[in-house]
């Protein structure tokens, strides 16, 4: 049963609101604030992708958007848990449960779309064999807001088969890959999407590593094209910012890819041209070596 649709939030708390909203302005968001929280949305009319309260540096949840309110209502009933009107910026109706490893998890579905925001834009690709683009110059319009949207999380969990039965069970996640360390009875994580049917969704919205200890790896925001991408990289490095890992291109989920750490110490990834699957995809097996892999830029460390 499909009970979220796509990743809607990702939610922290920050020591300093000024300089992460600096930072996540500078990350391509549109930051408002209101009572003591940051709000950053991208250019998408899906609702506020980023929330962060003042405290010391905390991964708070994650929010999902659901199908419709019957879906709110499958899930509530697993747990006994009230569906709640929300008081946030969207409003809408939410429940919140926690998962195994303690973190907030929400359910939300009737959130007023937010206003559409100018898109950055550039003219067709010229590819070799295709070519997109005769007679004119490249146009490329830059815009302040170079994120789309929030695409995916990452989470390190205490136990991968817990973690993985508990999200596939409240929100109906199925695997994309799963990925195991030398035999593949020894699974290591998984990365899981929405089940849209016939719908193509991400290759991964949630991707959950048995890493044994409860952590936040990262969240990814998706930017339109490999433009916008390294306008990003370049504003980022520009301002001084701590580099992750990239640019590259990831072999599972075929991403091109740029980590950035946040002031409060997280990581942000800008991504583009990721893959899109729907359920003729199935579910598959890969080892970690293609985890680290990459079609081109540094290796990821084990
Ligand atoms: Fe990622």
């Amino acid at each position: 049963m499909t009970n979220a649709i796509d990743l809607a939030c990702v939610r922290f708390a920050v020591p300093d609101l000024a300089k992460q909203r600096q930072f996540l302005t500078d990350f391509g968001l549109l930051v408002e604030q209101h009572n003591q929280h940051l709000y950053a949305r991208g250019t998408d009319t899906a609702g506020w992708c980023y929330l962060a309260e003042e405290g010391d540096p905390a991964f708070l949840g994650l929010d999902f958007h659901a199908p419709d309110r019957g879906a709110l209502e499958r899930v509530a009933a697993i747990d006994g848990l009230d569906i709640v009107e929300s008081i946030e910026p969207g409003g809408g109706w939410h429940l919140e449960m926690t998962d195994p490893d303690g973190r907030a998890v929400r359910l939300q579905w009737g959130l007023a779309p937010l206003e559409p925001l100018p898109e950055p834009s550039r003219s067709p690709f010229n590819m070799g064999g295709v070519r997109g683009r005769l007679g004119t110059r490249v146009e490329l319009t830059q815009q302040p807001q170079l994120v789309k949207r929030l695409g995916h999380c990452v989470l390190n969990v205490a136990d991968f088969r817990v973690s993985e039965n508990w999200y596939k069970s409240r929100l109906g996640l199925i695997t994309s890959d799963e990925v195991f360390v030398g035999s593949e009875d020894n699974a290591l994580g998984a990365f899981l999407r929405c089940d849209r049917g016939a719908k193509y969704v991400d290759h991964h919205t949630l991707f959950l590593v048995g890493t044994g200890t409860p952590e936040f790896n990262h969240a990814a925001f998706e930017v339109a094209d490999w433009d916008t991408l390294m306008i990003g990289h370049d504003r980022l490095q520009q301002q001084g910012y701590e580099h992750r890992w990239g640019v590259g291109k990831h072999l599972l989920g075929s991403q091109v890819f740029d980590y950035w750490k946040d002031p409060a110490g997280f990581t942000l990834e800008h991504f583009t041209d990721g893959d899109l699957v729907n359920a003729q995809f199935g579910s598959h097996k890969a080892p970690l070596e293609q985890l680290l892999g990459v079609h081109w830029g540094p290796q990821g460390q084990p």
